[in-house]
């Protein structure tokens, strides 16, 4: 394959630009421009992705890697949930949890270009700076910008960050994330997303970084919470924004990230965004049952309720890969999924217990939301192999080593469908969605 490539110039074999411009030769997509408040949403392991894996990876190992960052977020969720601080102690192999889906942007004047992850589950924006200690090579460097500055402990968003420490005059934090732990600066710089541009925008520029839960360039939290995008782009984006995550089964397309009220789709359902002041940047909604094809699951009504003290409830995630539901929902579920799909052998792969090794007719499930149904075909239930001729309904039970009390509506259930994000009106929309 690489013999069909013009050589490279030497300034080039840099591993990132190396994958880059790898991708960048046979995907011309990959530079297309920005236009209005719309930003490309890349997978992880698209061809212009420069975190994709080196070599590729067989199908069983890269779903049994998905699941593994699955286990991390989980319990970097549930450690949201309990309000506790904990790092959780990854078991045997390293999990390297970078998120699904990276955006574009550009922090600094002159700009410098960041592929940061996305992350509605977080508020924060973290960039690794210069001079950081564990962070990979591709950095935002302070010292070239013009519109950069440290943020001093008596700033009104020191507040706002978790434990802030005055090392000095500035305001630094430390935070734990999955299974990383961070030391940052608050401090501020000119963010340009799509062409939008955004002065004044407070970050964390991360000194120290322990783990590999980090994402590489950074991570954009569309939480709600006090500091986030949504927070300070108030007059820009009025709290709203859309995406439509594109499949990893089709790495070469981009999805698309839509910030603000303009654009977004007139026809599409929804149900109530519901508030936990507790946990002000997870996005809870009002699941009330599961339907397999056309049959309700029995479902302990316990293991659905929105709780906003204990946290139990159900959100939307865009980190999670699979669909995690809690213990005696996800069995209801399986079982009634299996009971539909008949007689055919159950295998497991991982974390999967509902495999099959031959072809079957899978019902669809419905996720039943207050005033909103919203019924996933196969693409958004099943992983196949096309080597091994498995196939799995790629959605597990809540972990039950960790406080096991949230429902997690994940990526792999949303591709391909816009989901809309209307903080002012409470409310979040889904409808189907062709990402190209
Ligand atoms: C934050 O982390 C830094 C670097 O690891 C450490 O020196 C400092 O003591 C920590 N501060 C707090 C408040 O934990
Ligand atoms: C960042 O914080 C560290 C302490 O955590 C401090 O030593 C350093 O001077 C700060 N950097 C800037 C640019 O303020
Ligand atoms: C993605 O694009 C590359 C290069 O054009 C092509 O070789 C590959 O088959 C495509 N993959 C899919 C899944 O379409
Ligand atoms: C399951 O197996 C039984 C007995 O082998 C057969 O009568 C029945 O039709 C099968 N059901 C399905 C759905 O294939
Ligand atoms: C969802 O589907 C159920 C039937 O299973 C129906 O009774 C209900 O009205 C639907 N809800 C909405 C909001 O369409």
């Amino acid at each position: 394959m690489t013999s069909s490539l013009p050589p490279l110039p030497p300034l080039f074999f840099s591993l990132a630009f190396l994958f880059l411009s790898l991708a960048q030769g046979l995907i011309p997509k990959c530079d297309t421009p920005e236009h209005g408040s719309t930003l490309r949403v890349l997978h992880v392991y698209s061809p212009c992705s420069p975190f994709r894996p080196s070599e590729p990876l067989s199908w069983e190992e890269s779903v049994l890697q998905m699941q593994a960052k699955d286990q991390a977020r989980l319990q970097f969720l549930s450690s949201l949930v309990a309000g506790k601080s904990v790092v959780p102690i990854a078991s045997g192999r390293q999990v390297i949890q970078s998120p699904t889906y990276i955006v574009r942007a550009t922090i600094g004047t002159p700009p410098q270009t960041m592929l940061m992850a996305m992350d509605t589950s977080n508020d924060a924006a973290w960039i690794p700076c210069t001079g950081c200690v564990g962070c990979s090579s591709a950095v935002f460097d302070p010292v070239k910008s013009t519109t950069f500055k440290t943020l001093n402990c008596q700033a009104a968003q020191c507040k706002q960050v978790p434990n802030p420490t005055c090392g000095g005059s500035s305001c630094s934090f430390n935070m734990t994330y999955g299974s990383s732990s961070i030391a940052a600066n608050l401090s501020q710089d000119t963010v340009k997303l799509a062409t939008d541009d955004v002065p004044g925008y407070t970050f964390g520029c991360i000194q120290k970084s322990t783990g590999s839960s980090v994402p590489p360039q950074g991570l954009l939290g569309l939480g709600r919470g006090p500091l986030s995008l949504l927070s300070q782009t108030q007059n820009l984006y009025q709290s709203t924004f859309s995406y439509c995550l594109p499949s990893f089964k089709s790495p070469n397309f981009s999805g698309s990230l839509r910030l603000g009220p303009i654009g977004q789709p007139k026809r599409i359902k929804y149900t109530q965004l519901l508030r936990n002041p507790r946990r002000s940047s997870l996005y809870y909604v009002n699941l009330i049952a599961i339907r397999v094809g056309r049959r309700v699951v029995d479902i302990p009504p316990s293991a659905l309720a929105f709780n906003p003290v204990t946290g139990a409830g159900t959100i939307f995630d865009s980190g999670v890969v699979f669909t995690r539901l809690v213990q005696p929902a996800y069995i209801a579920v399986r079982d009634a999924y299996r009971k539909r799909v008949g007689n055919a052998t159950v295998s497991s792969l991982g974390g999967f217990d509902t495999c099959y090794s031959v072809p079957i007719a899978s019902p669809t499930i419905t996720f039943m939301f207050t005033g909103m149904n919203v019924t996933l075909p196969p693409d958004n239930l099943l992983i196949h192999s096309t080597a091994g001729g498995i196939t799995c309904l790629a959605m597990a039970a809540a972990p039950d080593n960790v406080n096991s009390i949230l429902n997690v509506i994940a990526n792999m259930q949303q591709q391909n469908h816009r989901v809309l994000f209307d903080v002012p009106n409470s409310r979040l929309g889904v409808a189907r969605e062709l990402c190209t």
